[in-house]
């Protein structure tokens, strides 16, 4: 019996490993379920969401989405993908987080970290990291390949983030494109969110 009550717990739960911690299992309920609840908004949640090889959700056919879980949170967004490019989201819990600072920001980025009050460093760097989880997520099903921190440089930007792509990600999303990202923080949780606008379709010419 599906006890969150949407219809598909049971076959989504079948894919997690037999020895998944309890933190893991319900960091993926939560997360499934704010997936299903913002798919029914569109009117799509009409089957179980499997995970692909690299953990990313597999959303149904026509539905650009990403999932996010931190703690007892999670959220999830979803768009239709004639709309979108794509989309990323990511939540963090404020945490000390001095591995982050070592791993997440170019040379560029601690530039205006630095240029900021000390206090707010630690905000920053985790403010910065889950902007680019959420780029992650948003490129992922369109690349189908790892990349790293350093494939982004952002800057503070009205409500998140500038971003600049450092390397290729595609032929649509060369270095040198820029989009914004959106972070905002509400308590002790940052959220991020990026939704790449549509690029246009051109057709063949006569
Ligand atoms: C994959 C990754 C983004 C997941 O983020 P996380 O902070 O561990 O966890 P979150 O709760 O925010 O997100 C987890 C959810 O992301 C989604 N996710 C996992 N892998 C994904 C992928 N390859 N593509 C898209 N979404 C993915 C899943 O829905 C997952 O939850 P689930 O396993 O319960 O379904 C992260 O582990 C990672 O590998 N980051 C390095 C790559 C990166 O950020 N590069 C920066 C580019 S500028």
């Amino acid at each position: 019996m599906d006890a969150l009550g949407y219809g598909f717990e049971d076959i989504e739960l079948a894919t997690l490993h037999e020895r998944a911690v309890p933190s893991r299992v319900l960091g993926f309920r939560l997360g499934r379920l704010a997936a299903h609840r913002a798919l029914r908004q569109l009117g799509r949640d009409d089957g179980p969401i499997l995970s692909g090889t690299a953990r990313e959700p597999l959303w149904p056919p026509g539905i650009a989405g990403s999932i996010s879980h931190a703690g007892t949170n999670a959220v999830a967004l979803v768009a239709p993908s004639d709309h979108t490019d794509g989309v990323g989201i990511d939540i963090e819990e404020r945490r000390p987080a001095p591995e982050l600072a070592e791993q997440v920001p170019r040379s560029e980025e601690w530039d205006w970290i630095q240029a900021s009050p000390r206090e707010r460093h630690d905000e920053l760097v985790l403010a910065l990291f889950s902007a680019k989880e959420s780029i992650f997520k948003a490129f992922y099903p369109r690349v189908e390949r790892f990349f790293g921190f350093e494939a982004a440089s952002l800057v503070p930007a009205p409500g998140g983030f500038r971003a600049r792509l450092v390397s290729d990600l595609d032929s649509e999303y060369p270095a040198g494109r820029h989009f914004h990202v959106g972070c905002r923080w509400r308590g002790d949780l940052v959220l991020s969110w990026l939704i790449l606008p549509q690029s246009e379709v051109t057709g063949p010419t006569a």
